[in-house]
């Protein structure tokens, strides 16, 4: 199947982008161009529809797309959808200009002295890149305690175990255990002292605040314990901070929460361009932090515990995700993990609860096709607290994969391949 691109622009702009639409297609890419069809009130869901299926968008930006309100909201519905955007600069914008408030125009494409073969050679080039890159993907359920975060430690530590998969973790939950997972004290708060951790990257301004071009260099090696010949894939974590709360309440303003956006995008950016897997550990309901980690994931994993009201769940997942994104959403964009079977030790339920999930789930109209055959059993190893295990080297993923059962590890690894494989990865 061709890959899809988007191209918005306003009419001023055409021959720019029927230039950029024609390269495109000549390497292989299917395009869809800003039209008067789908830019009408009635046609707003489809236009969103089209701009979330496509894998890159490209703006034409330029004074005419400056005051374009149609423009306006085919950029929201992009970044909402987290599709990679390339800004082509067509024209001089004002340095107020909204387009410079919102994207990445100090990359942009400088197309001010009209369609060259060069110029049009990097914008395919751009897109390429951008749509091969890693893909990301956010742990999320509004029910708490259905293994998000371990499941996020042990999968993708299976896949880079098993799969040579490289993988950057962001922990975007104030409670940040993933990075207590981990970590050991010690490490977190000489990490934290820095502000080398989440809080530092969103924070916009003030001593907290990371500078924008550091950013990727924050991550923390997880596997830096063995043997590093510069060539293994990278295991790292961008640790998480309990300071996070502040983007939860609403002591920060909408501005912080702008730029936090921006801060974010950036991150994910830098850390995609250089893993296969970028995996965002989000918190138990919805609020700014999930909705940053569903406007980025290309795929969302949900746990689910085999009980009942996992499905109650589910369904409020799939509504907040499709009001952020303001579409409707495709199976292929979920995958739910049934976690905990066979545990022997639940008492006092009847039936069996494992059975009864599947078969609930995979009767739910939207759920049905992205439930996963791969189910992950309970474990000691999973319920373990980290610490425990870890205390040794807490930072050695292998160690922490050698203690796993048997069992466990071959469902973890099965089921990773499967969410990377649905991911497009
Ligand atoms: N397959 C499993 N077998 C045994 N225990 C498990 C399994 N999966 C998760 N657990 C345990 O269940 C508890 C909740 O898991 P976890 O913290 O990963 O959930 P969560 O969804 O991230 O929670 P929160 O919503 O609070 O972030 C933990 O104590 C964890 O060790
Ligand atoms: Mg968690």
């Amino acid at each position: 199947m061709a890959i899809a691109a988007y191209i918005a622009f306003e009419p001023a702009d055409e021959e720019a982008a029927l230039s950029i639409g024609a390269e495109l297609e000549r390497n292989g890419w299917s395009v869809t161009r800003s039209a008067p069809e789908l830019r009408t009130q009635e046609k707003l869901a489809a236009l969103v529809q089209t701009i979330g299926g496509t894998q890159v968008v490209i703006v034409i930006a330029s004074p005419a797309a400056e005051q374009s309100t149609w423009l306006q909201r085919e950029v929201a519905a992009a970044l909402n959808n987290g599709r990679p955007v390339i800004v082509v600069l067509a024209g001089a914008l004002p340095a107020d200009s909204w387009i410079h408030a919102t994207l990445d125009t100090a990359s942009a494409v400088d197309f001010q002295g009209g369609a060259r073969s060069e110029v049009l050679a990097q914008i395919a080039d751009r897109a390429r890149a951008a749509n091969g890159r890693g893909r990301v993907i956010a742990m999320l359920n509004i029910k708490g305690g259905v293994g998000k975060t371990v499941l996020a430690a042990n999968l993708f530590a299976a896949a880079h175990l098993a799969d040579k998969r490289s993988i950057s973790f962001i922990d975007l939950d104030p409670q940040h255990n993933l990075t207590q997972y981990f970590l050991s004290p010690g490490e977190r708060n000489r990490i934290r002292d820095r502000n080398h951790t989440i809080y530092g990257i969103l924070n916009p301004h003030g001593e907290a605040s990371v500078p924008i071009s550091d950013i990727a260099g924050v991550a923390v090696p997880l596997n830096r314990a063995r043997r590093g010949d510069g060539k293994q894939p990278n295991f790292e974590l961008i640790a998480g901070d309990e300071r996070l709360f502040e983007f939860t309440l609403d002591t920060r303003s909408d501005r912080d929460k702008a730029e936090a956006f921006t801060r974010f995008r950036a991150l994910v950016t830098a850390l995609r361009a250089r893993s296969d897997a970028v995996v965002i550990d989000s918190n138990p309901c919805a609020t700014f932090l999930t909705r940053l980690a569903i406007t980025t994931a290309d795929h969302i994993v949900a746990p689910v515990r085999p009980e009942k009201y996992s499905l109650t769940g589910l369904n409020m997942l799939e509504q907040v995700v499709r009001e952020v994104r303001g579409r409707a959403l495709r199976p292929s964009e979920f995958s739910v993990l049934l976690n905990g079977v066979n545990d022997r030790t639940r008492s006092g339920e009847t039936g069996d609860a494992d059975a009864l999930t599947r078969d609930e789930i995979s009767g739910a109209p939207f759920f049905s096709t992205a439930l996963l055959a791969d189910e992950v059993p309970y474990s000691a190893v999973l319920k373990s607290a980290p610490s425990d295990r870890l205390a040794a080297n807490p930072i050695n993923v292998t160690a922490m994969m050698r203690v796993g059962g048997r069992p466990a590890k071959e469902a973890l690894t099965q089921a990773a391949a499967a969410i990377l494989r649905r991911a497009g990865q």
